[in-house]
């Protein structure tokens, strides 16, 4: 419905206005400042990514929206505002740090609210809705877009905050999914913007996981994908704020592996390579992996490194290779 969507957007700038303003200046918004420093950003970025806090009430957000003329009801049924089961209209950001979640079109359609107490979840997101549907967006993508086609690369992170820290440090072609996994929707309005994007997630169990999938996605429609690593144990924003831009630039993205290189290592991980049946599996995998790459050079490459690995003769494997491409036809 066009004018729910036009009341939700009005709603949603002075919203980023509010919460910005009550950040930059609130007696109560100083924990949230200081955390802000403390985490490295700059006056400069708090202002680009108007950064907000979002009282510690339940009224005085929705006393400002009466104020401004909004029907509280109909901001609950756009899911602006949050009704709790004791039948109070509240704001779901409380007591959070807030990041505007912009559209292409810069236009604020959500919110994630960063917990600075241990309240969990450590972020809370603007629920779906008309004007923001989470697995069609791209964080920061409205920031990010001309970069990304200047450069033809694009960097995907994980979190905001390493949004945040990238783009403080002058690498722009920066963009995050939206807390979700990658969606083949996202994966395509990436691909009408570059050919490479170098996938850059946490270092953790979840974040590789994620990285194999995100990859494949990312393949299927047709881009090229390079695979940073990050030492230390470290997220982007981490790493940037340890070693700065120069080096993130440097070691982790100049340096990140192609796509088979991460392939090569990821299946390592889900076998034991000193088993014979293991090995034999693992070297399956692979050679299916390395009969979908376009170039000949590019196959005969990765078969004399698996060749290497198992000592074999790169003859036999790059034959299974071409059995299978004759089969794909
Ligand atoms: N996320 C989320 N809800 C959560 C946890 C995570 O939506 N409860 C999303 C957020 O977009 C977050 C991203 O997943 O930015 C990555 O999560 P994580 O690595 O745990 O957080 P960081 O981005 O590193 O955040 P911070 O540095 O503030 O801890
Ligand atoms: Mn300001
Ligand atoms: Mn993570
Ligand atoms: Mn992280
Ligand atoms: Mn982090």
């Amino acid at each position: 419905n066009h004018s729910v969507d036009q009341v939700s957007l009005q709603a949603h700038e002075l919203l980023t206005k509010f919460y910005h303003h009550i950040f930059s200046h609130a007696k109560e918004a100083e924990t949230a400042r200081n955390y802000i420093n403390d985490r490295g950003l700059t006056d400069e970025t708090i202002e680009q990514f108007q950064i907000g806090f979002a009282p510690d009430s339940n009224e005085i957000t929705t006393q400002f929206l009466e104020k401004k003329a909004f029907n509280l009801q109909e901001l609950v049924s756009s899911n602006v505002l949050a009704r709790s089961d004791q039948n109070q209209i509240y704001d779901r950001m409380r007591g959070r740090i807030v990041f505007p979640i912009r559209n292409h079109l810069a236009k604020t359609v959500g919110f994630a609210g960063r917990s600075i107490t241990n309240l969990e979840p450590k972020y809370l997101n603007s629920p779906e809705s008309a004007l923001f549907q989470k697995g069609k967006m791209l964080f920061n993508f409205d920031l990010a877009r001309s970069e990304m086609k200047k450069s033809g690369q694009a960097i995907l992170f994980e979190g905001y905050m390493d949004v945040f820290s990238a783009y403080q440090a002058g690498i722009k072609n920066v963009i995050a999914s939206l807390g979700t996994s990658v969606t083949e929707h996202q994966a395509a309005l990436i691909r009408r913007y570059v050919d490479t994007v170098v996938i850059c997630f946490d270092g953790d169990d979840a974040g590789i996981n994620a990285t194999f999938k995100v990859a494949k996605l990312l393949k299927k429609v047709g881009c090229q994908v390079r695979v940073a690593t990050i030492p230390d144990q470290l997220d982007p924003d981490a790493f940037i704020k340890k070693y700065g831009g120069k080096r993130f630039k440097e070691e982790v993205i100049e340096a990140s592996s192609t796509y088979m290189g991460f392939i090569i290592n990821f299946h390592k991980r889900q076998f034991n390579l000193k088993v014979e049946a293991d090995q034999i599996a693992y070297m399956r995998l692979i050679v299916e992996e390395i009969a979908q790459l376009k170039s000949a050079l590019d196959r005969d490459r990765y078969v004399r490194e698996i060749a290497k690995m198992f000592d074999l003769s790169p003859g036999a494997i790059l034959e299974d290779v071409d059995q299978i491409r004759k089969k794909q036809g």
